[in-house]
C-alpha cells in the first residue's frame, strides 16, 4: 500500500534525525536544533510506530526508556575476555614499562623509531561492553569476571551516549563487533544523586563510581534512565574481520560510527612525552567534570599489541599510570565557626587528617548552615571528602550507614563565638552574622584583609603576625599598623631586627598604595577591588566620596542602589570616620593621581597597550582605569606602536598578532607590577 510505502519511508527518516540530533547532542555537546524541535521529531515517531507497530525495531530511538524490571540478569560470555591494565604507581613504574616495552617490540622485530603509543585518560567508572550486530546494538554487558559479565542491555539502552546502532558514517560496518568503554556520573550528578537520596532519607553513594555501578545495576531500566550517566569508548573486544591496524584507528572509526571518544586522548613517541603527558593530567585532573584515576598508556600498532600478548589479564601493552585517588572517606570530628569581617560566621570542618588527591586534608569549608543541612552532615559522621574542580577540598555527604545514633546535629549558634553578642539573620539571606562592629574577631579579619596582598599588600605581615598583634595588644584597628615601631616588632618571636626593618619598610611603602586599592582595603560590604576602582574612577578622593549623597553613589556606574547605600553608611558612620582619618594622618593615600600632569609622569607614560582575554581579578574597565592612571593608553587593535598586549583567560586572535609582531606580553601581575612601579 502506498500509505505504508510512506510511513516506512518517514519511519526511517526519522529515526536518521533523531540519531542525528541525539549524536549532536550527547556525544558532540553541540546541538543543532532546539529542545522542542527535537521533541516534535520523537513524538511524530513514537505516533507513526503507534500506528504501525509492525515498523518498531530494537534500534529506533524510541526504544532506550522501556521494558519491565528484571528479575535477575543473565549472564553474557564476552566474545573476547575483558582484559586489565597492570597498575604503574608512579614515574619509576612507568619508565620500567617502558623499557620492557621497548625491549619486547624490538624482539618481535618492530622499528623502534616508529613505535608510537596512545595516552587516554583513565575514567574511573565501570567497564561495559556493548556487541554490535550489522551495526545495531544486541547486547549489553558488564565486565563481570572478564570472561562473563551481566546483561544489562536494558539499562544501558537509557543512556544517551549510548548508540542504539551506529551512524550512517561508519566505515566499516563489521558484521559483529565488541565495542568497550566505561560508564560514569559526572562529579555534579554525583553529588546531586547524594543530596536527594539523603532528602528521601536512602544510604548515600561513597564515590561517583559506586554510583555509576549502583545506577547500573538495576533490575528497573526506569531507575537507571533517572541517573544522567555517561560515557566514553576507548577500544573494541572482538571484531569479525580485523579491519584496523592502530588503536588511534580503533579511535577515530569510533567517533565517525557515532561513538563518544575522548577528546584529551593523545599520541606520544617518546618517553620524555609520555611522562609530560602523565604528568600534566595529575595536575589538571580537577578541570574535569568526571572522575579519572590515570592514565592509560597504550602500544598504537595493533599487530604488536598481539605480538606482546597479556600476563594473565594484564595486556603487556598497556599500562596504567595511576593517580592518588580524588575522593577519600574520613571522620567530621567537629564543625567550627569562623566570624570574617563583615561579621558573617562561616562554619568549617574539622576532619580526622585524610590524604586525598595527593595533598593532606584536615579542614574544608561547608559554606553555610542551609548547605549543612542539605548534605545532613552530623558532628561524628565518616564523610565523603572531594577534591575535584576546584583546589579547596569538598564535603560531598555523610555515609549514613555508617551513623552509630552517637552523631551530632548541627546548629548555627545563637551567640557569636568569638564575643557573645547575640546573631541576626538578615530576612532572605542565608547568612548569619554578629552585628557588634567592636568583635574582636572581626577586628582582626578586618585587618588581615587590609594587609593582604590584593589590599595594602604589606611584605611580611600575614594573618598570623596579625593575630599575634592582637593579643598583644599593640594592634586594635588598620590604622595602628602604621604605629607600629621596628623595636616593636624586633621584641616579638621569630622576628629578628633585619625583619622588622623589612616590615616596618614594607609598611611605610604602603601608604603610597592607589587610592582604589585603599577603598578596597577598608573591607566596606560590598565593596571589591572592582566596586573600588568604579568609586574612586567616579569620585577620586575619600572627600568626594564623604560629601556625595546615597543617590549620587548610585549613579557610578556598576554601582546599585543597595551597594551605594552600603557604602554611604559606611562613609557616614563616626567609627569609620575616625579610622579613616587616623590613616589619613599617617599619610596614607587618600585621592587618586589626578590628571594629565600626573599621568604624564606616570610608569606607562607614552605606552600603548592593547588587552586581550578575561583577566582573573579586574575588569576591562577597571584595568583600562589602572593603566590610564599610569599614563598609558588602551588601544583595540595590536599594531607594531603596541608596547604591551595583557592576556586574560582565552584570548582572541590578538594573541597571534602579538607574537607575530614579537610584542611584550603580560599577564595580570605583570600588568601590576608595570602600572604600579
Ligand atoms: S583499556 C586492555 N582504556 O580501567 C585494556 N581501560 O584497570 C583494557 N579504564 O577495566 C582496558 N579508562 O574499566 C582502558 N582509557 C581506558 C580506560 C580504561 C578506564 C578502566 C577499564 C578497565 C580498567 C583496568
Amino acid at each position: 500500500m502506498a500509505g505504508d510505502q510512506e510511513a516506512v519511508r518517514r519511519v526511517e527518516e526519522l529515526r536518521a534525525l533523531v540519531r542525528h540530533h541525539e549524536y549532536r547532542y550527547y556525544v558532540l555537546d553541540s546541538p543543532e536544533i532546539s529542545d522542542s524541535e527535537y521533541d516534535r521529531l520523537f513524538r511524530e515517531l513514537q505516533t507513526l510506530e503507534a500506528a504501525h507497530p509492525e515498523l518498531l525495531t530494537p534500534d529506533s530511538p524510541t526504544q532506550r526508556i522501556g521494558g519491565a524490571p528484571l528479575a535477575g540478569f543473565h549472564q553474557v560470555r564476552h566474545l573476547e575476555p575483558m582484559l586489565s591494565l597492570a597498575n604503574a604507581k608512579n614515574e619509576d613504574e612507568l619508565r620500567a614499562w617502558h623499557a620492557r616495552t621497548m625491549k619486547l617490540a624490538q624482539e618481535a622485530g618492530a622499528e623502534l623509531g616508529d613505535l608510537q603509543f596512545v595516552l587516554e585518560p583513565k575514567i574511573d567508572g565501570l567497564a561495559i561492553s556493548l556487541r554490535y550486530e550489522a551495526g545495531k546494538l544486541s547486547v549489553g554487558a558488564t565486565r563481570g569476571n572478564g570472561e562473563v559479565g551481566e546483561d544489562v542491555t536494558q539499562n544501558l539502552r537509557t543512556i544517551g551516549t549510548v548508540p542504539l546502532a551506529f551512524l550512517p558514517g561508519a566505515d566499516p560496518v563489521p558484521p559483529v563487533v565488541e565495542v568497550r568503554g566505561e560508564v560514569y556520573l559526572p562529579l555534579e550528578a554525583f553529588s546531586r544523586l547524594n543530596e536527594q537520596r539523603i532528602a528521601a532519607r536512602e544510604s548515600t553513594f561513597a564515590n561517583p563510581r559506586n554510583a555509576a555501578a549502583g545506577s547500573l545495576r538495576q533490575l528497573d531500566p526506569k531507575v537507571t534512565a533517572s541517573r544522567p550517566l555517561s560515557t566514553w569508548f576507548y577500544g573494541v573486544g572482538n571484531v569479525e574481520g580485523e579491519f584496523f591496524e592502530r588503536h588511534s584507528e580503533v579511535l577515530d572509526w569510533l567517533k565517525k560510527s557515532g561513538f563518544r571518544v575522548n577528546p584529551e586522548v593523545r599520541l606520544a613517541r617518546t618517553l620524555p612525552e609520555i611522562e609530560k603527558g602523565c604528568r600534566w593530567w595529575e595536575e589538571h585532573r580537577d578541570r574535569l567534570d568526571y572522575d579519572i584515576d590515570g592514565v592509560v598508556v597504550k602500544l598504537d600498532s595493533r599487530e604488536l599489541q598481539a605480538a606482546l600478548g597479556a600476563v594473565g589479564r594484564d595486556p603487556r601493552w598497556a599500562v596504567a599510570y595511576k593517580f592518588a585517588p580524588s575522593t577519600a572517606q574520613t571522620r567530621l570530628i567537629h564543625i567550627g565557626i569562623n566570624v570574617g569581617r563583615t561579621g558573617v560566621l562561616n562554619p568549617y570542618a574539622i576532619l580526622e587528617p585524610v590524604e586525598v588527591g595527593g595533598v593532606t586534608v584536615g579542614q574544608a569549608t561547608l559554606h553555610n548552615e542551609a548547605d549543612i543541612q542539605r548534605k545532613d552532615l552530623r558532628e561524628g559522621d565518616m564523610v565523603i571528602l572531594q577534591r575535584a574542580g576546584d583546589v579547596i577540598p569538598q564535603v560531598v555527604a555523610p555515609l549514613t550507614d555508617l551513623r552509630t545514633g552517637a552523631e551530632k546535629v548541627f546548629r548555627m549558634p545563637e551567640d557569636c563565638p568569638s564575643c557573645g553578642t547575640a546573631v541576626v539573620r538578615a530576612p532572605g539571606e542565608v547568612a548569619v552574622r554578629c552585628p557588634n562592629p567592636d568583635c574582636p574577631a572581626r577586628r582582626v579579619e578586618a585587618v588581615k584583609h587590609f594587609v593582604s596582598k590584593a589590599a595594602m599588600d604589606i611584605d611580611g605581615v600575614g594573618d598570623k603576625l596579625v593575630e599575634r598583634l592582637f593579643q598583644l595588644g599593640m594592634v586594635k584597628d588598620s590604622a595602628d599598623v602604621y604605629l607600629l615601631s621596628a623595636e616593636d616588632l624586633a621584641g616579638l618571636e621569630r622576628l629578628g631586627d633585619k625583619s622588622a626593618a623589612n616590615i616596618i619598610g614594607a609598611i611605610e611603602a604602603s601608604k603610597s598604595r592607589p587610592f582604589a586599592r585603599v577603598l578596597f582595603a577598608l573591607g566596606m560590604p560590598h565593596v571589591g577591588s572592582e566596586n573600588a576602582e568604579l568609586l574612586m574612577r567616579r569620585f577620586g578622593s575619600m572627600d568626594r566620596l564623604r560629601d556625595a549623597s546615597a543617590e549620587d553613589i548610585g549613579q557610578t556606574p556598576g554601582i546599585g542602589p543597595i551597594i551605594a547605600e552600603s557604602v554611604f553608611d559606611y562613609v557616614h558612620d563616626p567609627r569609620n570616620l575616625s579610622l579613616i582619618a587616623r590613616l589619613a594622618a599617617a599619610g596614607v593615600t587618600m585621592a587618586a593621581v589626578e590628571g594629565a600632569a600626573a599621568s604624564a609622569a606616570g610608569p606607562l607614560a607614552g605606552k600603548t597597550l592593547v588587552l586581550t582575554g578575561t583577566l582573573p581579578g579586574l575588569s576591562r574597565q577597571a584595568a583600562t582605569g589602572l593603566i590610564e592612571r599610569a599614563g598609558g593608553k588602551v588601544t583595540g587593535a595590536v599594531t607594531a606602536k603596541t608596547d604591551y598586549v595583557v592576556l586574560g583567560a582565552e584570548p582572541g586572535s590578538k594573541l597571534d598578532r602579538a607574537r607575530e609582531l614579537g610584542t611584550e606580553l603580560l599577564d595580570e601581575d605583570g600588568l601590576r607590577r608595570v602600572a604600579e612601579a
